[in-house]
């Protein structure tokens, strides 16, 4: 049993952020898809192709948090190797109709491990805001383990932080936390990563405006 904050209220939740997250996706799995085509100014596309004209074909990718697959990962996996990773089992069965030439694992990212596999690149998009900050210093530190040297991570991140809270979203209970841009900046530096881009955006979600911190970053050769 841990607390966290459910809008302005502070509640005993049993189970951890995981079981929330992979009931709720499990739940809203459509829905969050076409939610997500309603939304304005996206800037997902514009990083992803970054992205990939940094990339020699075919390069070994991982995707954390990959959702229905569509659109970064089927766009990942069309030159390159993909491993797609998701807690929740309705989005993983949704990713691997989507994108049949990529794999996929059920798995929780906070405990993942690629074992000696190595990456070029490590994708994050709109997942990482959905684990307990304490951990987020520590899967830095662990994504910049799985680069090669002179391999790419790119992720959109919390701009302006959130301690661990769980709201009502799309209709189900949804676990959010995030560090503020800065501090963001900060434990990517530590990790060991150096930052190609960091730049805070505004797109229009359905409910309003959202901002996130977009970073591409390297890991030293
Ligand atoms: C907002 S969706 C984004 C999906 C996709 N990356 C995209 O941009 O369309 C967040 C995804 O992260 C996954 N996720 C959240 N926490 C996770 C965790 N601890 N381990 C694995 N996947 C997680 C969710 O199940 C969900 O599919």
């Amino acid at each position: 049993v841990r607390r966290a904050a459910v809008g302005a209220k502070v509640v005993a939740v049993v189970g951890d952020a995981g079981e929330v997250v992979a009931r709720g996706y499990d739940a809203v799995a459509e829905t969050h898809l076409a939610w997500l085509g309603r939304i304005e100014g996206d800037p997902r596309l514009a990083y992803l192709d970054d992205l990939l004209s940094r990339l020699a074909p075919p390069a070994r990718i991982l995707d954390l948090g990959c959702g229905a697959g569509v659109p970064n990962t089927k766009r990942l996996a069309d030159e390159h190797d993909v491993l797609g990773v998701d807690i929740s089992p309705r989005q993983i069965e949704l990713a691997r109709t989507a994108v049949p030439r990529a794999e996929f694992l059920c798995e929780d990212i906070g405990t993942f491990d690629p074992g000696r596999r190595r990456y070029d690149a490590v994708t994050a998009f709109y997942s990482i805001s959905h684990l307990p900050r304490a951990t987020h210093a520590a899967l830095f530190g662990r994504i910049a383990s799985w680069l090669v040297p002179g391999g790419l991570f790119l992720a959109s991140l919390g701009a302006t932080g959130c301690p661990d809270t769980i709201e009502r979203w799309l209709g189900v209970p949804m676990f959010f936390s995030s560090f503020g841009a800065d501090s963001n900046r900060r434990l990517l530096r530590d990790a060991g990563l150096e930052l190609l881009r960091d730049d805070v955006v505004t797109m229009r979600e359905p409910g309003g405006p959202a901002t996130f911190l977009w970073v591409l970053a390297t890991r030293p050769s």
